[in-house]
């Protein structure tokens, strides 16, 4: 795991590159998801919690019109240079695409942002770990956006804008679960998010005894936007044919009782098994969050095992990897439940463990992830920091 990053060291950096002093400097953290997964354009709930990967940044404000740009993850593409009034998606520009997306709909908003940029970033979450490294960059770029140019924003209007770049800049379908975990995470808190009417809460995440372990497959999340886009089309489409009979907006509205009534309207039978997850994914999500008020964390434990179960068989987003290692996961002492986390079609899953367990865990279901799939997996233990923010 790469390791963090320091204030002086980022502004070293950013000195380095664009032989200036920086203005301010930032953190925006990744994200995982406990329970809730493929709810969140489903108008369901999600229970995700912000983690200490992130991606650091520095930024300076210029005096002209240019943005510069530089990854320390991408150094070989240098300094992408891209002028302000040209924010459109251009697949030569590469990673930029997401700040540029930002930008564009800050101002598309009717924000001031009138001079350039120096920008310098850093991010330490795994490359395609499903851990939402694209979400934090939106909204580290909307963090120092905000306070290069002294924007008057709610932090809930710097969420809005990383998903609608994502949606409508990037061209992926998400919900708003990331850029909300990442914008309004707290430290050891998870967010209990009901999507639909954005009412959250932030739960304390009082674990006890045992730790969230991630467990990245190390497989790049390939097909995961072609994939991702189907599925929500998939239950869109369920929606349109339970509305023969009912009247409602997304899958979150049914319960499992109501779906069961009227899920003889969906003609397909994979449309049938997506709805279905949608429907008793959120109800699962709802049990969760009152197991882990009530400190009953072998229920909450269950739960997310019956969550893969579903993302697996239902909605069909797991794969060789992540069932390996989850399946693998499930059979070890003191292992207290565990699932895939995030899209899903590689990425990262999680577990429940117990600490005095997790040397023999790791030992374990790295053996076996090892034998099934030929390379290794990587653990990292979760630690549940806050949302985006300066730094200095
Ligand atoms: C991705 C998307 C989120 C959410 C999850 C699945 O992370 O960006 O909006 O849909 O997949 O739960």
């Amino acid at each position: 795991m790469s390791a963090t990053l320091s204030i002086e060291q980022l502004r070293a950096d950013f000195s380095e590159i664009f032989h200036a002093e920086a203005d301010h400097t930032f953190f925006s953290p990744g994200r995982i998801n406990l329970i809730g997964e493929h709810t969140d354009y489903n108008g369901g709930h999600v229970f995700p919690a912000a983690i200490s990967l992130g991606t650091y940044g520095a930024a300076r404000k210029r005096d002209d019109q240019i943005l510069r740009f530089y990854s320390g993850n991408f150094a070989d593409k240098g300094i992408i240079e891209v002028p302000l009034e040209n924010l459109h998606f251009e697949p030569e520009h590469n990673w930029t695409n997401y700040p540029k997306g930002v930008l564009h709909f800050l101002q598309e908003a009717g924000h001031q942002i009138d001079r350039g940029m120096d920008v310098y970033v850093f991010g330490n979450i795994p490359n395609g770990s499903g851990l939402s490294s694209s979400a934090s960059l939106e909204l580290l770029i909307g963090v120092m956006a905000e306070t290069l140019f002294n924007l008057q924003l709610e932090r809930l209007d710097l969420v809005k804008i990383g998903k609608q770049t994502e949606n409508e800049f990037i061209g992926v379908n998400s919900g708003i679960m990331d850029q909300f975990a990442i914008g309004m995470g707290a430290d050891q808190r998870a967010i209990y998010l009901d999507t639909n009417s954005l009412d959250y809460d932030l739960v304390p995440l009082d674990l006890q005894e045992n730790v969230v372990v991630i467990m990245n497959t190390n497989k790049r999340r390939e097909l995961a936007d072609s994939k991702y886009n189907e599925r929500r089309a998939e239950c869109e489409k369920a929606v349109e044919e339970l509305n023969r009979k009912l009247s409602i907006a997304t899958l979150g509205e049914l319960d499992e009782w109501s779906f069961d009534e009227y899920s003889y309207l969906i003609e397909d039978a994979n449309r049938l098994k997506r709805a279905r997850h949608a429907v008793l994914e959120n109800q699962r999500t709802l049990q969760a969050q009152a197991a882990l008020q009530a400190g009953d964390l072998e229920k909450f434990g269950r739960l997310m095992n019956a969550s893969h179960v579903s993302l697996e068989h239902d909605y069909e987003v797991t794969g060789l990897e992540l069932d390996t290692l989850v399946h693998a996961a499930w059979e070890q002492a003191g292992v207290l439940g565990a699932r895939m986390t995030g899209a899903g079609f590689g990425g990262c899953a999680i577990a429940l463990v117990r600490k005095d367990a997790l040397e023999a865990f790791k030992e374990n279901v790295d053996k076996a992830y090892q034998e099934a799939v030929g390379y290794a997996p990587s653990f990292y233990i979760a630690e549940i920091a806050g949302g985006s923010r300066v730094l200095d």
